[in-house]
């Protein structure tokens, strides 16, 4: 709470290589310098990348400090991916379907240009995992901006159906209205789920296991053939995956490898090279 409070910002760049940096508040716990400096390595670049404490109210100071030293590109972290999406001057169809911004890339002329690379990441990490959606029904549990950021790539993977499902329910019905073109997409409440049997996938888009919490989920979404994602990883086994185990769910993953592609993303966006990623979820899960 207290990093929330302070109204220090410190932005120092390398004179010498390309800067890249994550921006959030709070920031220290961000695996992301490690996770792009591993990627730099990889590929024999050299870059800096830092994380940035943003204080409350300082997002657009902290954005012209950072491009007046020449930076490249920032990952943008809780609470500013919605400032991000408001400060960018052009956007990708992806960010702009997610109305987050997750990266911002510093071009000439002063161009910022925003994208969300959160979906794709998503995506990649279910595949590398050998998750099916293609002709699977498919869950998601939560509303929110972290479902919105992602739920465009998951219907690109050509699902039987997706089904929302959302404390507020209201809040899973705007998210479908916004795909409306979308047929397999319907929105639920969380007990209602108990009409619908089990799921081949399950999505935990909420942020109820930061608060150590479970949602109020009825145990017959999962068989023993359902594929269970959290899209949180922590330092402990997210609640959501303890208890998707528990019912006997056939894989249930944290979203550290999301994290790890969503990254990957964004170093190809700014050099062009495409990293590889399992020896650096590895590398963390041996941390
Ligand atoms: P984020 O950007 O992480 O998605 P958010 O936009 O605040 O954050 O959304 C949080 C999501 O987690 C919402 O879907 C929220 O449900 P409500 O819309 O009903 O608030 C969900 N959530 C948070 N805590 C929850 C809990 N204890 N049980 C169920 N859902 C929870």
């Amino acid at each position: 709470m207290n990093s929330v409070e302070t109204d220090t910002l410190n932005i120092q760049l390398d004179p010498v290589l390309d800067n890249y940096a994550v921006m959030g508040n709070p920031v220290a716990h961000s695996k992301s310098p490690q996770i792009h400096l591993a990627f730099a390595k990889q590929t024999n670049q050299k870059i800096n990348y830092q994380s940035i404490l943003v204080p409350a109210g300082k997002f657009t100071t902290a954005i012209q400090l950072f491009m007046e030293q020449g930076g490249k590109g920032l990952n943008i972290t809780l609470p500013y991916e919605y400032d991000a999406f408001n400060l960018a001057n052009n956007l990708t169809t992806r960010a702009s379907d997610a109305k987050a911004v997750n990266i911002l890339t510093f071009k000439h002329k002063g161009i910022i240009e925003g994208d969300n690379t959160d979906g794709i990441g998503l995506v990649r990490d279910l595949k590398r995992n050998r998750f099916q959606i293609n002709r699977k029904r498919v869950l998601i549990i939560g509303a929110g901006g972290a479902v919105r950021g992602v739920l465009g790539p998951l219907l690109d993977q050509n699902p039987e159906s997706i089904t929302i499902a959302n404390r507020t329910v209201a809040k899973a019905e705007s998210l479908v209205d916004e795909h409306d073109a979308a047929s397999n997409l319907v929105a639920y409440g969380l007990t209602a789920l108990g009409e619908l049997g089990s799921f081949d996938v399950v999505i935990n888009g909420t942020s109820s296991g930061l608060m150590g919490e479970l949602p109020a989920l009825p145990v017959s979404i999962i068989d023993k053939n359902s594929c269970c994602y959290d899209m949180v990883y922590g330092d402990s086994e997210p609640i959501f995956i303890q208890w998707c185990k528990s019912l006997g769910a056939r894989i249930a993953l944290d979203g550290l490898g999301m994290l790890v592609e969503q990254a990957a993303e964004s170093y190809f966006i700014w050099r062009g090279i495409r990293p590889e990623t399992d020896t650096v979820i590895a590398m963390l899960r041996d941390a």
